[in-house]
């Protein structure tokens, strides 16, 4: 799948590169432009999928920049940065159309969020897509496990993924929910329709509820025209609420209201249609005690739960962690294009004995960086996070009793650790030179 592609349009050039550069290394492709003209020259000559403009610029201004590309490419969706003191302008450039703005000076970590968010939330684009390629993106979604508890799970998304009835995942942060929401889409009989996914988290109220239900024009002052909602976009296919857990009170009655009657109604308008989508619905909170405390409707509970998955925590499988360290593995070395071999096996079992709070996430993160910043011909201990080292319990010693040529590697791995990983360093405290310390290493 193509990288999603980002113009960035600022006057002040070091900033437009500083940009720039954050967002090509997330893996986005961008361009850059230095004034207005010039960026409206490159969105005549491509696609964008999100302009990132200052507001304040000489002779064609942001608010230009926005206006321009609304017209002739409606589909691209227009960050505004401004200084401060401007925050009036940067509302209206909400008002305009503009889909965030951000003061300067912003963090990278922010404008990181909010891209990553805003790539999230169009998804709809980019799953129509993924369905001209299902095979190459079906391998890189592949979905690994074989515990007992995995095996559940794949049992009840085949029982279940040809029914219309709606489903709820719960399961803690990282642990599958979006994988399998997919899955049960793509097991559907509804696989070639669309695939929408909505972030209820990540909108406010308002806006939230113009994206599910779209708006008639003029419903309120920048409904400029007609706007189709995510409901409708999703008609034939399904519909993946990501983070239920988090949509308003007000809006779960209306979406209770969908569910019961199929029937939606554009905000400010009067007739109503009738959808044929199948929901499923996600959250890592705990719907169960929201209910009891008044955050979540009952009724929706209900309704949506007619099928819950419940996903397992990681350290609840561990015996699933080599299979999917090997595919993260696999997957990080392929991306990496580094001669890394295999995951020691040292390292494997320390992976395997970690209780992983964030769940297949963050061992798949771990497994990325160790990676991208390891020299060594194989993944060892030393690669491995601090963090992980530190709360992993000591591997359970065994009734054999090792072999020397394990203690060795053993010893050179903790003296790797102890030195960073420095070869050079941990070669002298061994008392071999270098070669005899690579050759040790590649010989294991
Ligand atoms: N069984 C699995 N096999 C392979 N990869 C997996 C598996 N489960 C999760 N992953 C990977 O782990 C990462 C996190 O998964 P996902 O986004 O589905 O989690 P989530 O439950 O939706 O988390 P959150 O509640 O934080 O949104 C993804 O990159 C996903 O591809
Ligand atoms: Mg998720």
């Amino acid at each position: 799948m193509a990288s999603p592609s980002i113009l960035v349009v600022d006057d002040d050039i070091v900033a437009a590169e500083l940009l720039s550069e954050v967002l090509t290394k997330e893996g986005y492709s961008v361009t850059v432009s230095t004034s207005g003209t010039e960026a409206v020259r490159a969105g005549e000559a491509s696609f964008f999928d999100i302009v990132i403009t200052d507001l304040k610029m000489p002779e064609f201004s942001g608010i230009d920049v926005l206006d321009a590309f609304k017209r002739m490419s409606p589909q691209t969706i227009v960050f505004v940065i401004t200084a401060f003191g401007s925050f009036e302008t940067a509302i209206n450039a909400i008002q305009n159309g503009a889909y965030d703005y951000m003061v300067k000076p912003f963090k990278i970590d922010e404008i990181k969020t909010k891209v990553k968010r805003c790539i999230e939330q169009h998804r709809v684009i980019r799953s129509e897509q993924l369905a001209h390629h299902p095979p190459e993106d079906l391998t890189f979604k592949a979905i690994i496990g074989s515990s007992p508890k995995m095996l559940e799970v794949y049992k009840t998304v085949a029982m279940v993924a040809s029914s219309d009835a709606p489903v709820l995942i719960m399961g803690e942060s990282g642990t599958g929910k979006e994988l399998i929401a997919r899955a049960l889409h793509e097991k559907s009989p509804r696989s070639g329709m669309p695939y929408v996914v909505v972030n209820c988290a990540t909108f406010p109220e308002n806006l939230l509820e113009s994206e599910l239900f779209g708006h008639v024009k003029g419903a309120f002052t920048n409904a400029l025209m007609d706007k189709r909602g995510l409901f409708e976009e999703a008609d034939g296919g399904t519909c993946f609420l990501d983070e239920i857990g988090d949509m308003p009170i007000s809006l779960q009655v209306k979406l209770l209201r969908v569910l019961q009657t199929n029937e939606i109604r554009r905000i400010g308008g009067t007739a109503s249609s009738f959808i044929n989508v199948r929901f499923v619905a996600a959250t890592n909170k705990h719907l169960p005690s929201m209910v009891r405390s008044k955050e979540f409707r009952e009724d929706l509970f209900y309704r949506l739960n007619v099928i819950t998955i419940n996903l397992p925590p990681l350290r609840d499988h561990l015996d699933d962690i080599p299979l999917l360290a090997e595919h993260f593995f696999r997957k990080a070395v392929a991306k990496s294009k580094k001669d890394v071999r295999c995951i020691s096996k040292e390292a494997m079992d320390v992976l395997a004995s970690y209780n992983w709070p964030g769940n297949i996430r963050q061992l798949e993160n771990t497994i990325e960086r160790a990676i991208a910043l390891t020299n060594n011909k194989a993944l060892l201990v030393s690669d491995i996070p601090a963090e992980v080292l530190k709360r992993a319990e000591p591997p359970s010693p065994g009734p054999d009793f090792p072999t020397l040529a394990d203690v060795k590697i053993e010893y050179i791995e903790k003296v790797l650790r102890h030195t960073n990983g420095n070869q050079k360093l941990a070669a002298e405290i061994l008392g071999v030179d270098r070669k005899t310390l690579y050759r040790l290493l590649k010989n294991r």
